[in-house]
């Protein structure tokens, strides 16, 4: 089983992952988490680059190809032979942020996003994509908290770009769950992250316990 979470920056997605991993677990299971960008050894030297404040701006279209770069050998390297070995696979974004982000937010056109996903993934789909959705701003709210907790700087990260920029990427998650309802789930995310794990254990199809 392949599960991806998507959702916009402060959504709470790599916290609920985490603990879904640890529910799975508890149950025997031996998933493997991983994220993107970053999941691979190439992907963790793309994710420098993409995320690095300190570098000059990089193109959308530059961008673009980094990111399918990630998955492209994070897929092959990573995620299809866990899948193989009948691991489940936990990823902290998937393809649908390409979709979300360079599309609905950068702009770029969506079928031909599409199109290179594919050729990027070999058409690996996640079996499920839990949508952590919620308000823009109570996301931007999380993170600034996060980042005073941590102390960690955000200029230059995507967390830096407009209010507007968010609120297209969110209801684009949105407009690929209306067109996807088999694959995508909306989880409403304003709620504290054992209920949103919850929610997303009902969704979950039955597990096999090996336990
Ligand atoms: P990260 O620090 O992992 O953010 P988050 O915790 O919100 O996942 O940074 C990843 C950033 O990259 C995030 O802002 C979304 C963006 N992104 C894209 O623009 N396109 C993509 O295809 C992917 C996978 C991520």
């Amino acid at each position: 089983m392949f599960i991806a979470f998507e959702g916009i920056e402060g959504c709470g997605k790599t916290t609920v992952a985490r603990m879904l991993a640890e529910w799975m677990i508890g149950r025997g299971l031996n998933p493997l988490q991983t994220r993107e960008p970053g999941g691979s050894e190439l992907g963790r030297e793309l994710r420098r680059v993409l995320l690095d404040p300190s570098r000059p701006a990089i193109s959308r279209e530059a961008e673009l190809f980094l990111f399918l770069a990630d998955r492209a050998q994070h897929t092959r390297d990573i995620i299809r032979p866990a899948l193989t070995t009948g691991r489940p696979v936990i990823c902290d974004r998937f393809a649908d942020s390409t979709v979300a982000y360079q599309g609905y937010g950068r702009g770029m056109n969506l079928a031909e996003l599409e199109y290179l996903n594919k050729i990027s993934t070999g058409d690996l789909w996640p079996d499920i994509v839990f949508l952590l959705d919620l308000p823009v701003a109570l996301g931007l709210e999380r993170v600034k908290k996060r980042l005073r907790a941590t102390g960690e700087s955000d200029e230059g990260r995507f967390d830096n770009e407009t209010k507007e920029f968010h609120e297209r990427i969110r209801s684009g998650f949105l407009e690929i769950a209306a067109k996807n309802p088999g694959r995508v789930k909306i989880i409403d995310a304003s709620a504290s992250p054992d209920e949103i794990l919850d929610k997303c254990l009902s969704r979950l199809p039955r597990f096999p316990s090996v336990a």
